[in-house]
């Protein structure tokens, strides 16, 4: 198998990661984080959601984050939409790159989303010809691909039977998600084929999540399987609120770090990732777990002998 020359990395920490925060964050931190994001060379920062406020309470600001950072040339800043009243707050703050959220388990679906897996399904193809006829940018996640934290069998054959709908009803990429972290290599062996038979892998990403220590094995295996697209987030913040358990996505450090010295080029600068985590770790109340930004951190502090 060859490597890609070129992974996109797509930024998760300001939505994926601090929506799983418990102690409130103040707007315009937000919005200087994802400022700091946006001048590191990423091309996808993920920069809100526009749920239930009574379901993430965290990210009840959505409208006044994405008024306010500054939209650099040649990024994107999808956010995360649930349903059409979600899609027309969206709209209505001037989004035009969507992500509509189902998963290949059924119970996960109804605690997150109180939908069932069809009921999703229905909601987000009105939600996805919407935002087509609009011509926003729309991805679909698909969680749970390799295990569900409420004891549902996931199988590859479902995760390709929601990804198979969610393209057909536009979805122009994917994202194929580890949301609790549990699985490993020979899962993404396993599942990347079976996608890639029926789904060009441009229209691929995965989502790895490092509650296990798996995501960057896991990044690896998709690499070797030729995906080229990840999903990560700075500092390794986040997880899912309606995921007990879950942790962080895997680092954009972590990942950087690797692909860099594997000669697979991202455009993303690791030190400008840096200096946004190290901001958004002044404010969040706990240590970041990307251990290559903690190895940046540490070697900073050493002593010179
Ligand atoms: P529900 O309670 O069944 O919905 O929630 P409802 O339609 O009955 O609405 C209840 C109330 O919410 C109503 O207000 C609605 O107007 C309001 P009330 O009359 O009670 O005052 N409402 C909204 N308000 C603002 N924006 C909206 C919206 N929709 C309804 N869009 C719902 C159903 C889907 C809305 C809710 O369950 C929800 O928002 N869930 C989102 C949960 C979430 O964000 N989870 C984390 C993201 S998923 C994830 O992290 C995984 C991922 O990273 C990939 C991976 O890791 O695998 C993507
Ligand atoms: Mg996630």
């Amino acid at each position: 198998m060859t490597l890609p020359k070129h992974v996109t990395i797509f930024e998760m920490g300001a939505r994926d990661g601090l929506q799983n925060e418990n102690a409130r964050i103040a707007t315009g931190d937000k919005v200087r984080y994802i400022d700091l994001l946006s001048r590191t060379g990423l091309k996808w920062i993920e920069a809100t959601s526009f749920v239930s406020p009574k379901a993430i309470p965290q990210l009840a600001d959505a409208t006044e984050v994405f008024a306010r950072i500054r939209k650099a040339p040649g990024v994107r800043y999808p956010v995360l939409v649930p349903n059409l009243k979600g899609y027309e707050r969206a709209r209505a703050a001037g989004a035009d790159a969507i992500a509509v959220f189902t998963a290949a388990a059924e119970r996960f679906t109804k605690r997150n989303i109180n939908m069932t897996l069809d009921e999703s399904l229905a909601t987000f193809t009105d939600v996805v010809s919407t935002s087509k006829r609009d011509g926003c940018w729309v991805r679909g996640y698909v969680s749970t691909a390799f295990g569900s934290p409420f004891g549902d069998v996931v199988t590859p054959q479902m995760v390709l039977d929601v990804s198979l709908k969610l393209i057909e009803m536009g979805c122009d990429e994917l994202s194929i998600g580890d949301t609790i972290g549990v699985g490993v290599p020979s899962q993404v062996d396993e599942l990347v084929p079976l996608l890639a038979a029926r789904i060009p892998l441009d229209r691929i990403a995965m989502h790895f999540h490092d509650t296990r220590g798996t995501a960057l094995a896991n990044v690896y295996a998709a690499l070797l399987n030729g995906i080229s697209k990840f999903d990560s987030s700075s500092g390794g913040l986040g997880g899912c609120p309606y995921a007990p358990g879950a942790t962080g996505n895997v680092g954009t450090e972590d990942v950087l770090y690797m692909l860099e010295r594997m000669g697979i080029e991202t455009g993303v600068d690791i030190a400008k990732v840096r200096a946004a985590s190290r901001f958004i770790a002044g404010v969040v109340d706990h240590a970041l777990t990307s251990k290559a930004y903690q190895a940046m951190e540490a070697a900073d502090a050493a002593p010179i002998s």
